[in-house]
This record gives C-alpha cells, sequence and structure tokens, in this order.
C-alpha cells in the first residue's frame, strides 16, 4: 500500500504540475500578445493624435514648439518620450530622458520615412525593453519628418513574470490539495474496506466467520464483492460439507449429504446425464415494470428436486410460463440455473392458452388431484382436457427425448401426476433408458380410483416406467390393487411389481424430504423471541404466542378446519385471547380454476369473522398473509413460531412439516401434524391429530403452548434426526440406486407388444 501511495503520489505531483503548466504558458502567452497589441495600438493612437500639432510645429519650423511637444507628452503612462525626425532623419526635438537612448536614428523611423507609413517595433535598447513606433509627417501628401514615440515595454515582461509565479503558486496549492484528498478517499474508501475484507476474509479461511460481509462499504468493488460472497459461501458450504462427513465417519452414521449424492449418482450413473421432467419450473422469471424478477415458485417438487440438480448438474426440463420467461432462454430454450450461481440446465417447453387449459388446469388439476386426494371435492373429467393431456404430454416427450439425443445410456426421473403418458412415450422411443416417475400426491384406493373414464390409459402410461415411486408404502399398495382391477398384468406383490407386456415396473415407497444443513446459524441470527418481536411488530399486532401455517392455498391443507380450531381454541381456553396469535401464510394457488378462487375467498371471509369475533385495538387471532413468500421469509416465521400447525385433509408427504423441523436449530417449537400427511408416517414425536376433529386440534394447539421445554426440545431432536437422516439426498439417492440398479431384461417380442399397444390408444 505505501508503494502504491508513493506511485500514486509522485503520479498526481508530476500530471497536475504538467497541466497546470501548460494551462498557465498559454494563459500567460494569450495576456502577452494581449498587452503587446494593446501597446501597439496606443502608440498608432497617441501618433495619430499628435501628427497634426508636430506637422503645424515643422511646417513653422519652430525648434520651440516642437520640443514644447515633446515635453509635454512625455510623462503620459508608460511613455518614455517622443522625438522629432527632420525629412533627412536629422533629429529636431526628442524628449530629454530619450536623447541617449535615441543618439542614432531608430530604424523604425528610417523605414517609416522610406516606406511612408507608421512602423512600430519592440527593442531592447541598453538593458530597457522599448516599443518604438514611427510615423512620417506630411506637408501636402510630402514627407517632411517623422515622429517617434517610444513606450516602456518592460511592464509586459514584468506583468508575465507575475503571472508565472501565480501560476506557479496555484499549482503548488493543487498538487496539495489533490493529493491530500486523493489520499483520504484511498484511505477511508479502498484501503479501510479492502483491510476489512482482508480480515473477513482471513476469518473465513480459518472458520472464525460463516456469514458474507456486509458489501455495502465497498460499493466500487461490487463485482468484486459478489464474486467474493458467492466464493465465501461455497467455502462454508464445503467446510460444512467436510465437517459433516468427518462427524459422520466419527460416529459411524452414514448420512446423505448433497456431495455424498453427487459422488452417488456420477458412480451409478456411471457417466449417463440425468433428466428431470416436471410441470413447474424451479425459476419463473417474471416482468416487473421495466425490469425482470425470477421467481422460486411455491411447490414441494421444486423444493425436493432442486438440490438433486444442483448436486449433479443434468437437465431439468418443465413449463416455462413466467410472462418474461421466453427473453431468458437461448436459441434452444434453455438456461443454466440457479441464475446467481449456474449448476445445471433448464430447458423451457412452452404451451399455449388451450393447452395449459386442458392439461394443467383441467385434467390434471380438476381430474387427477381431487380424484387422488381424499379431501372431498368431486374431480371433473372432461373428453376435450383428456385430448390436451395426452398431447402435452408428447409435446414433453419430444422435447426430452430432443435433450437425450446424444446422450447414451439416460436416466430420466419424471415427476408428478401432471406426466402419466410419459414413461410410456420415453420408453417406447428408448428402450434402453431407464425411467423413473414419482407420484408427488397420493395414490387413492382402486374403487376411488375407478371414476376415472382414462383409468387403464393412466396406468397403462406409468407401467411404462421401470421404477415407480410414492411417499409411503400404502400408496405403493393402492397403486397395486388399481393395477389389478384396471389393466391385464402381473402383480407380484412379493417383490411388489408389475409383469405387462414383458415389461417389469417395480414400485417402491421412497420418503421425500428436504435439504437438511446442519450448519451453524450466523451469530447475527436473532432468537425465537427477538424474531417474533420483530415479526409481530413489522405486522402492526401484539401477542405474546405465535403459531404458523405456511400453505398454497388448497382445498386439501384444511386451512378452513384449522381456523375452526383455531376459534374454538380461543372459546375453550378464553385466556389465550389477547395473547396468542396464528399467522397463515397462504400462497395463491391455481386461483384461476373456480374452486381455487372460492377457496380463497372463504379462508379470507373465516378469517375476518373470527377476527371480528375477538380482535382489540392491537390484537387478533388470525393474521393471513395471502401472497408468496420467498425461502428466507418463511423461515422467519418457522424460526419465531411456538409451533407449525399442519392440518393437510390428504397430503402426499408435506415438506412444510419438515421444512419447520430443519428450521428449528435452537430445537424448540412444536409441530402440530394431520394424521393424513405422508410425513406423519415418519415424524412421530409431533403431536398427531385429525384436522376434521375441531376439538383435538385446539387441544393440541394448547398442549403445544403448554409443553415443557425440555420435552418440546426431546420432541423437536428425534424429530431433526428423523429428517437430517432422511434428507432429500437420501430421497434421490435411493430412487436413483433403485432405477440404476434395475435388470433391463424385457425381451424384443415384449418391446414390440409395448409399442403396439400403446400406438392403439394415441
Ligand atoms: C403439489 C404437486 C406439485 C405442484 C405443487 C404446486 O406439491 O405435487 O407437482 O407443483 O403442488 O402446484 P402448482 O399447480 O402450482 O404447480
Amino acid at each position: 500500500m505505501r508503494l502504491l501511495s508513493i506511485r500514486l503520489i509522485v503520479s498526481l505531483i508530476a500530471g497536475i504540475t504538467l497541466v497546470s503548466l501548460s494551462s498557465s504558458y498559454y494563459e500567460v502567452l494569450g495576456e502577452k500578445r494581449g498587452m503587446r497589441q494593446d501597446l501597439e495600438r496606443r502608440a498608432e493612437v497617441l501618433g495619430e493624435s499628435l501628427a497634426g500639432n508636430v506637422e503645424r510645429g515643422l511646417e513653422k519650423n519652430s525648434a520651440q514648439d516642437l520640443q514644447s511637444i515633446v515635453q509635454h507628452f512625455g510623462n503620459r503612462e508608460h511613455l518614455s518620450g517622443l522625438a522629432i525626425y527632420g525629412r533627412q532623419g536629422d533629429l529636431l526635438a526628442v524628449t530629454p530622458e530619450l536623447a541617449s537612448t535615441l543618439a542614432t536614428v531608430p530604424s523604425a523611423m528610417s523605414q517609416a520615412l522610406g516606406e511612408n507609413h507608421g512602423v512600430g517595433a519592440f527593442q531592447r535598447v541598453a538593458d530597457a525593453s522599448l516599443h518604438i513606433y514611427a510615423l512620417p509627417l506630411h506637408q501636402q501628401d510630402e514627407v517632411i519628418g517623422g515622429l517617434v514615440i517610444v513606450h516602456d515595454a518592460g511592464y509586459i515582461r514584468a506583468e508575465s513574470l507575475r503571472m508565472w509565479r501565480e501560476a506557479f503558486r496555484r499549482a503548488l496549492v493543487h498538487v496539495f490539495l489533490i493529493v491530500l484528498i486523493t489520499l483520504l478517499i484511498v484511505r477511508w474508501s479502498i484501503a479501510a474496506p479492502i483491510a476489512r475484507t482482508a480480515q473477513w476474509m482471513r476469518a473465513l479461511r480459518t472458520g472464525a466467520a460463516s456469514s458474507p460481509r456486509h458489501g455495502a462499504d465497498l460499493d466500487l468493488f461490487r463485482p468484486l464483492v459478489r464474486e467474493v460472497a458467492a466464493f465465501a459461501e461455497s467455502l462454508t458450504q464445503a467446510r460444512s460439507a467436510a465437517e459433516t462427513e468427518a462427524r459422520l465417519r466419527d460416529t459411524g452414521e452414514s448420512q446423505w449429504t448433497a456431495d455424498r449424492l453427487a459422488v452417488h449418482v456420477r458412480t451409478r450413473l456411471d457417466n449417463a446425464r440425468l433428466f428431470v421432467v416436471s410441470n413447474r419450473e424451479p425459476y419463473m422469471h417474471m416482468r416487473r415494470g421495466k425490469s425482470v424478477e425470477v421467481i422460486v415458485p411455491p411447490s414441494g417438487v421444486v423444493t425436493a428436486i432442486e438440490p438433486v440438480l444442483r448436486a449433479c448438474d443434468g437437465t431439468w426440463i418443465a413449463h416455462g410460463n413466467g410472462d418474461a420467461d421466453l427473453e431468458t432462454v437461448d436459441a434452444h430454450d434453455r438456461l443454466r440455473v440457479p441464475p446467481e450461481d449456474p449448476r445445471y440446465t433448464l430447458r423451457r417447453v412452452w404451451l399455449n392458452k388451450a393447452e395449459e387449459e386442458g392439461y394443467y388446469y383441467g385434467f390434471a388439476n380438476e381430474g387427477i388431484w381431487p380424484l387422488c386426494h381424499i379431501a372431498h371435492t368431486r374431480p371433473i373429467f372432461r373428453a376435450e382436457d383428456w385430448k390436451y393431456y395426452q398431447a402435452v404430454n408428447l409435446k414433453f416427450a419430444d422435447a426430452l427425448l430432443e435433450e437425450m439425443k446424444d446422450v447414451e445410456k439416460p436416466i430420466v426421473l419424471v415427476q408428478d401426476y401432471h406426466f402419466a403418458l410419459l414413461p410410456r412415450l420415453i420408453k417406447e422411443k428408448r428402450p434402453e433408458a431407464r425411467v423413473a416417475i414419482f407420484w408427488h400426491i397420493p395414490w387413492p384406493n382402486p374403487e376411488a380410483f375407478d371414476i376415472s373414464p382414462w383409468r387403464r390409459e393412466v396406468v397403462d402410461g406409468l407401467l411404462g416406467a421401470d421404477l415407480i415411486g410414492f411417499h409411503i408404502q400404502s400408496h405403493c399398495n393402492n397403486f397395486l390393487h388399481t393395477v389389478d382391477r384396471v389393466v391385464e398384468s402381473r402383480v407380484d406383490w412379493e417383490h411388489f411389481s408389475v409383469r405387462r407386456l414383458d415389461h417389469l415396473t417395480l414400485v417402491r415407497p421412497f420418503p421425500i424430504s428436504v435439504d437438511f444443513t446442519d450448519v451453524q446459524l450466523p451469530e447475527s441470527t436473532p432468537s425465537s423471541y427477538v424474531e417474533r418481536s420483530a415479526l409481530l411488530e413489522a405486522l402492526g399486532v401484539e401477542a405474546t404466542f405465535m403459531g404458523v401455517g405456511v400453505d398454497r392455498v388448497d382445498y386439501t391443507k384444511g386451512i378452513l378446519e384449522r381456523f375452526l380450531a383455531i376459534e374454538h381454541f380461543l372459546d375453550k381456553y378464553p385466556s389465550y385471547q389477547g395473547k396468542f396469535i396464528f399467522v397463515q401464510i397462504g400462497a395463491p394457488s391455481r386461483s384461476h380454476l373456480k374452486r381455487y378462487h372460492d377457496l380463497m375467498l372463504e379462508v379470507e371471509a373465516e378469517a375476518t369473522r373470527i377476527n371480528g369475533r375477538f380482535q382489540t385495538a392491537k390484537w387478533k387471532p388470525i393474521v393471513f398473509l395471502n401472497r408468496q413468500h420467498n425461502h428466507e421469509e418463511i423461515q422467519r416465521y418457522y424460526r419465531a413460531a411456538d409451533f407449525c400447525l399442519v392440518t393437510s385433509l390428504h397430503d402426499g408427504m408435506n415438506l412444510v412439516a419438515k421444512e419447520f423441523v430443519a428450521a428449528r436449530h435452537d430445537e424448540r417449537g412444536v409441530l402440530i401434524l394431520s394424521c393424513f400427511t405422508g410425513a406423519a408416517h415418519e415424524l412421530h414425536d409431533a403431536l398427531q391429530i385429525n384436522p376434521y376433529d375441531v376439538d383435538q386440534t385446539a387441544e393440541a394447539i394448547r398442549t403445544a403452548l403448554e409443553m415443557e421445554p425440555e420435552e418440546k426440545e426431546l420432541r423437536m431432536q428425534r424429530m431433526r434426526k428423523t429428517v437430517r437422516e432422511r434428507n432429500v439426498y437420501r430421497w434421490a439417492g435411493t430412487l436413483i440406486a433403485e432405477l440404476c440398479e434395475l435388470r433391463m431384461d424385457a425381451s424384443d417380442e415384449g418391446k414390440e407388444k409395448l409399442r403396439a399397444s400403446s400406438a392403439a390408444w394415441e
């Protein structure tokens, strides 16, 4: 830094001096030229005004007149004197002080007499700087002599010298001030932030800090700060992964981590590439005024798949439905994501309005969704929607086949009920591809499934897969019973497989989960009490106890039942009135469908009705936040709440329950969990409830609020152990391992039959 300062100072001194002096040089030159021109002009004017008088004196031949003229004008400003010469250059009169200077006829005079016009010249005579102006005098156009006007031009030089002195002084002051200011700027805005950043990076390197440093005082280096922050993040993650690995080795546990999954998948895939297909994309680009914002949509599938793709790169094919999605892809409809730290490829598929309407809103969400969730909303099956469902499955199959074109032995993970037909379509074209489909929602009992007019085609499409995954065993059982009932096949209950047309499909439970990161929270993370006060203050309410619910506003989530339970709780235990608040984060979902649109209104109306019964000036029992919240916002509510309430009427897994457990690093907080969720099969230390039983839920709320801290801690520790061990990496790892270990032994004859059968219903 010292060397830099010396270099900087020397360069500044040289630069400023050069610039300042060259500008002074031109200034002085101009000034000097101006003064000389001014002097010349004055001499000419004086000459012209005196000429008449002198000519008359010459005419009269009066030496006395001439002498009095020269003496009279001898004392003007800068005028040294006058001299009058006769026609032959003989000196007739001269100001006495000039007599010695003009001992000889000045050359200007001779020239003026010879050329018959005024001549001026600057001359140095005996160390004096003079301006001599000579002009001819006339009598009736005849030259009868000359007048010489001599000015002292020494003041011009004196003035130039003064200006140079001034210029040097100014340059000196400039150099001093600019060097001083520059050094202060360097010290405050560059050297100090760099020193602090270096200190922070040292702390990172030695493990004394983990979170990225606030970059406000490094504004100048924003791109650098971004890179360093990303670097710090990766370093923290790498360190945490290494620590986890070391801890696991030490305790002999075999926990799944992102790194283990990456290694595992690379080994299993044997350089094969991973492809994921889902309807919902992980990143949507949305236009907000003139800028484009990136949004992560609320979806269990996105929550689960994102860490897998991050860990092992690959391609995720999904519907691009953000209004700025088209602008953000390349010529092949691809982009690398996550946008801030690209790790894998997202390939977007475009759907027109009619396709989206029929396939997504219609068949998937008005047909299959209510069919598979026993939540007492009647499925709607339209032939038109079914046609679009088939067409869109085909469209995604084309996109996937295009992505896999040059890939040997691809591994395909199809996600969810939007793509029941995709496994068969893919296997028909690429029989050697290993294809799994994971069904993220429940599979109902065969009687319930039977009402679907296209049950055979849906089941047949799924059976194209090599592996079908559900969250829990009972969904696998329901599926196998359905297969047995609707298609010709051989169901093997011992191995949980189906052989149809010589193709073998395994059916297995893989309980999905979340990314459980066991890292130390930054020291700046507030305690749950401080966090709660801050959140409630921002909401403009006061309360001592807080519960939280986080859901898409969907009729399967039991939000109305939850509100009724809260109302019942406050009626039954009035001492909690004014003290207990429930914050419901409700992300709007599928609101284009009437059922969802109406539900949002119902939920809002119910919250208003219950609040109306109890609310006071600064308190109300339910705060309903009906907008999408990002991951960080939701984490704050999870960390601040006394309990999290999950009341799904039917749910494949419910990742909110696991997210809440993963967020409670403080090992506090109680989970109240519907027994109709997949999560209830794993989280035995949650307070399990039947959401239809309003009194039971109200009792669970009371139990949660009054539970001894030791018990809360014990329960939370056990649930955290479960989620830590059965995290999303384990889910993906076991799913991929199972898929990779399958024997791909379908006979050619069987494959032919497979093709023929799928062509039949296309
Ligand atoms: C469930 C489904 C997902 C779906 C999510 C959000 O979790 O299993 O496939 O993405 O709901 O619903 P949406 O219709 O908004 O994608």
